[in-house]
């Protein structure tokens, strides 16, 4: 199959994310263009069989980008099986308070692009205290105490369970592996 990979990403978990993706695609044998929506000019996205779009979230809100991706595309994609990753520290957790806001967050964004994307996927990212400036690393560092992390503010620290997310590929492609 010919899948296009969308995504929108602020300090580039989620596109560390859809190259894994692509990659694990390629491995079973389809055929991927990965792209950052912000660079989508142009494309034609009717020329692919399905479809996965990736952000993750700050202050609760998806990238504008992935916003404006999605509207301009609208009619395409309700055409199209879709996959959407939404890559967020709390889905690294289990507090049941934590997922219901994820589940808000989506549902609000996909209300407000009027996009039903077929299946959601919560995918953890990352403290990427390399990529933060010194208030956005302030910020991050007191979001991590207050899940009590530990975390060394000059170092990166992933939660993204890749095996996982490799899995939930396979069980959307529901068995559709080119190769052997
Ligand atoms: C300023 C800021 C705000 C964030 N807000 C949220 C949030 O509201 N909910 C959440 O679960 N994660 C939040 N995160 C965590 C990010 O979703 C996480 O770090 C993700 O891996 C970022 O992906 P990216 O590197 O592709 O931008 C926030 C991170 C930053 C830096």
């Amino acid at each position: 199959m010919k899948i296009c990979v969308g995504y929108a990403s602020t300090e580039g978990q989620t596109r560390k994310i859809c190259r894994f993706v692509a990659d694990h695609l390629v491995d079973v044998g389809h055929s991927v263009e990965l792209l950052d929506v912000d660079a989508a000019e142009g494309l034609d996205l009717a020329r692919f069989d399905r479809v996965i779009l990736a952000g993750s979230l700050h202050l609760k809100r998806f990238q504008s980008s992935l916003d404006g991706f999605v509207r301009a595309n609208a009619a395409v994609l309700a055409a199209l099986p879709s996959l959407f990753l939404a890559v967020s520290l709390a889905a690294a957790g289990d507090d049941a308070e934590d997922w219901r806001g994820l589940r808000e967050c989506v549902a609000q964004f996909c209300a407000d692009v009027r996009w039903q994307p077929a299946r959601v996927e919560h995918v953890a990212g990352a403290f990427r205290f390399t990529e933060y400036d010194f208030f956005k690393s302030l910020a991050m560092r007191y979001v991590a105490r207050q899940r009590g992390q530990v975390v060394d503010p000059h170092a990166d620290r992933e939660y993204t369970d890749w095996a996982a997310l490799a899995a939930a590929l396979d069980d959307w492609l529901g068995g559709v592996c080119v190769k052997a």
